[in-house]
């Protein structure tokens, strides 16, 4: 059952106590918009799920697949299916995006199976023109370092490009269509809902809700220091879009440092 299920979720930055007891379970092939103000620990939450180091849990647990995926690595939890595509991807200069891509997938088929030798060159080329075209990207792209001197949207593109070459069971996605332009952000969207169905979920980060007028969340929820205040349809997200996050501050009392 690839659900994911965050319980009680602490998690410690830099000192700070960031995210207070953050529940959250997205079923298996849902789609779920994580809303919230600037600083509330949304991406907090998208690094302690990928497992970056400078991210101390102190407590509660996530449950994807029959375990606990905070007692993984980090690429442990990859290989499980798990996906980050990130609000501010780095730059790698000297590795382009064709190799960075290639080592991935087959870093994934070895934890599949270690006889595995590697996906053979010509596949890979049809996979990454057959993903570059969905998301209507120029074929050059495979050949640059990856995010090197990319543009903001570019290097957009070249996180839903790695998704949808590794076809993940869980993606969080962080901001994606922040820096987009009009039609990048359909082309984007458009990659999310190709990766769509039963055995894909995801966890979309957004503080807009234009980008679920194309990407139709089945749930959405908004963060506030540290937890979950909110759930509910893509009504939310419109509620939101029009009256702020005022309504939400007073219906729970909160007051947030630093806003
Ligand atoms: N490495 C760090 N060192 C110190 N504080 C940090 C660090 N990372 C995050 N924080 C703090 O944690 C809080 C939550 O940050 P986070 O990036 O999770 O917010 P967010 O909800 O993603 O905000 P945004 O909408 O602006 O992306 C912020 O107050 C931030 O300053
Ligand atoms: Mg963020």
């Amino acid at each position: 059952m690839s659900q994911l299920d965050i319980r009680d979720l602490r998690v410690t930055v830099a000192g700070n106590e960031i995210l207070k007891g953050l529940n959250l379970t997205i079923e298996q092939g849902k789609v779920h918009a994580l809303m919230g103000p600037n600083g509330s620990g949304k991406s907090t939450l998208a690094y302690t799920l990928m497992g970056h180091p400078n991210y101390e849990v102190t407590g509660g647990e996530v449950w994807f697949k029959g375990q606990n995926i905070l007692e993984l690595e980090p690429d442990q939890r990859s290989h499980l299916g798990i996906f980050l595509a990130f609000q501010y991807p780095v730059a790698i200069p000297g590795v382009s995006v064709a190799n960075f891509l290639r080592t991935a997938l087959n870093s994934h088929r070895k934890a599949k199976n270690p006889e595995d030798k590697g996906m053979p060159i010509p596949e890979f080329r049809t996979l990454m023109k057959e993903k570059m075209d969905l998301l209507k990207m120029d074929h050059s792209f495979a050949g640059r370092y990856l995010n090197d001197g990319f543009s903001g949207g570019e290097k957009k593109r070249a996180e839903i490009l790695q998704m949808a070459a590794l076809d993940p069971e869980f993606a969080v996605l962080d901001e994606t269509d922040s820096g987009l332009d009009i039609d990048a952000l359909r082309n984007v969207a458009e990659g999310v809902q190709a990766l769509r169905g039963p055995n894909f979920g995801a966890l979309v980060i957004t503080h807009y809700q234009r980008l679920l007028n194309y990407i139709n969340p089945d749930v959405v929820h908004v963060m506030f220091d540290g937890r979950i205040v909110e759930t509910g349809g893509p009504e939310l997200a419109l509620k939101l879009e029009a009256q702020g996050y005022d309504w939400v501050r007073e219906a729970h009392q909160l007051v947030t440092s630093g806003q």
